[in-house]
């Protein structure tokens, strides 16, 4: 990695020659848990070999990318930016033998998650709203509320439901679409949903927990609050697990050992521990097996080994 006047970059070299050039130009995700680069050539982007991962506070090999070379061209397709991004501007799509060959247009990519990719196209719902200031009723927008159930799990699993095969393009969902619309049927699901990778699953794992099935109405958002940067405040997230499980009532948690106090602060850790992903590893230097990436599983149930470290952690 160098830096240069006119930015950061990645450099291949053979026998102090150098081999390929290319800038960061994009960074994809937020560093919570990694973070991945692209460089713009001709209209298309490619991945840069080395991303940077949280976990082990590292530069490794970018996940898939060979060991023993530095790989300079894997294309990114739309659909990374699907989830990835709030539009991205497409060209022009074409057939290269048998792969698609997508080409972008320069400067169109609108970074983050914005409003739009959740509550849809809003540009009339503007446009109203300021020609008639007084009026206080929202409209040419859908209103969440309105929404049946699974189609309000639907808004959020377009994006937290794993890499399906694409039947439509995700920057075309609306809120009220359904899922099963925009990814062919996935035929490859396992069976025990212990076997789901817990990257990237939120749905499959949420909505096979008893808390989703033995419910009415629960949904993403009687724990998450989209609006609002919640990271790593596991006492506020225990604090809506108790608005189901309260303290005096009969669901509340069997593990006696602990004074309720103790308990209140972090159901989390226990019942949704992090667990490693299976299909997001890493390699770094002087490793000679990877390191899995761990994600919080959303599979709310009862984990015996966890609550061992928890407790171990606890009396440390
Ligand atoms: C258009 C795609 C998209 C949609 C729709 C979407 N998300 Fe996400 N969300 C993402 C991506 C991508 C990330 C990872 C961001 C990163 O770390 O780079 C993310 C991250 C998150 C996080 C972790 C945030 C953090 O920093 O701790 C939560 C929680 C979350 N999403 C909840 C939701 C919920 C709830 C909904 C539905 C109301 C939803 N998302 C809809 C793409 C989406
Ligand atoms: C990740 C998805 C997501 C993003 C991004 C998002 N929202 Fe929301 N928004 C929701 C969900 C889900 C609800 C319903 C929350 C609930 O049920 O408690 C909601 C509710 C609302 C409401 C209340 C009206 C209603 O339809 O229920 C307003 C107003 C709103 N959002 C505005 C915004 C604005 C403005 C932005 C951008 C700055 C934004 N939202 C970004 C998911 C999102
Ligand atoms: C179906 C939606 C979807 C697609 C397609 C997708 N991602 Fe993601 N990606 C996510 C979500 C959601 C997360 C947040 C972590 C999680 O839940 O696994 C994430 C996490 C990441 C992260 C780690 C960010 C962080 O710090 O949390 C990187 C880097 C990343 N994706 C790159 C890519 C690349 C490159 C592609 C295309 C090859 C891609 N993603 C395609 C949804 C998607
Ligand atoms: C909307 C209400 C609601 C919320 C919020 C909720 N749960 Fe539950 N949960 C339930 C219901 C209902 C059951 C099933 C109880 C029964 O068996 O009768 C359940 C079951 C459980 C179980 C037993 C699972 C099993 O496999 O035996 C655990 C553990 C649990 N919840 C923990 C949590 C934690 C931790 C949170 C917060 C992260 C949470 N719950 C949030 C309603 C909820
Ligand atoms: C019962 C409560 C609950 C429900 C329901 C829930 N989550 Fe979460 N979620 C959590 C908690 C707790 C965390 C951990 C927060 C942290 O560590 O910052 C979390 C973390 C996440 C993360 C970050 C993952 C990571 O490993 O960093 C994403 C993405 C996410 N949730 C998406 C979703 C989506 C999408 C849904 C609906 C399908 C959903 N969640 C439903 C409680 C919940
Ligand atoms: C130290 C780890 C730990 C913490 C912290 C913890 N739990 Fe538990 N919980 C357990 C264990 C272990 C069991 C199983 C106990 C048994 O069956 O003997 C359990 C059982 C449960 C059950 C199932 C009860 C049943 O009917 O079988 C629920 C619901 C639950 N916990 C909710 C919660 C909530 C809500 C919180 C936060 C207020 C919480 N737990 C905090 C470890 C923990």
């Amino acid at each position: 990695m160098e830096v240069r006047d006119s930015g950061l970059f990645q450099v291949a070299y053979s026998d102090s020659a150098l081999q390929e050039l290319h800038r960061f130009d994009i960074t994809i995700g937020s560093g919570r848990k990694a973070q991945t680069f692209l460089f713009w050539r001709n209209g298309k982007y490619f991945q840069l070999p080395l991303s940077y991962f949280i976990l082990t506070n590292s530069w490794a090999n970018s996940p898939g990318f060979p060991p023993a070379y530095p790989k300079f061209d894997r294309m990114i397709p739309s659909t990374c930016f699907g989830c990835h991004s709030s539009a991205v501007g497409i060209k022009n799509v074409s057939m290269e033998g048998l792969h698609l060959s997508e080409e972008f247009e320069k400067n169109q990519l609108v970074y983050g998650i914005d409003c739009e990719r959740c509550h849809g196209p809003a540009a009339e719902h503007v446009t109203f709203h300021q020609e008639h200031p007084q009026e206080k009723d929202a409209r040419h927008i859908t209103k969440i509320a309105s929404l049946k159930n699974q189609q309000k799990l639907d808004m959020c699993a377009l994006c937290h439901s794993g890499l399906g095969a694409p039947q439509k393009p995700a920057f075309e969902f609306k809120p009220g679409d359904a899922l099963s619309d925009y990814f062919f049927p996935d035929f490859t699901r396992p069976e025990k949903t212990a076997e789901v990778d817990v990257h990237g699953k939120q749905y499959q794992l949420f909505t096979a927990s008893k808390c989703f099935i033995k419910s009415d109405g629960m949904n993403c958002s009687s724990c998450h609050n989209p609006h609002n940067n919640e990271r790593d405040q596991l006492q506020a997230f225990s604090q809506r697990c108790m608005s189901c499980h309260k303290a005096d009532g009969h669901t509340f948690c069997k593990m006696t050992t602990l004074p309720a106090a103790v308990l209140s602060k972090n159901c989390i850790d226990c019942h949704m521990p992090a667990l490693p992903s299976r299909n997001i590893t890493m390699l770094t230097r002087g490793q000679t097996s990877p390191t899995p990436d761990s994600m919080r599983t959303h599979l709310i149930t009862v984990y015996r080994e966890e609550t061992k470290k928890f407790m171990a952690a606890l009396k440390k």
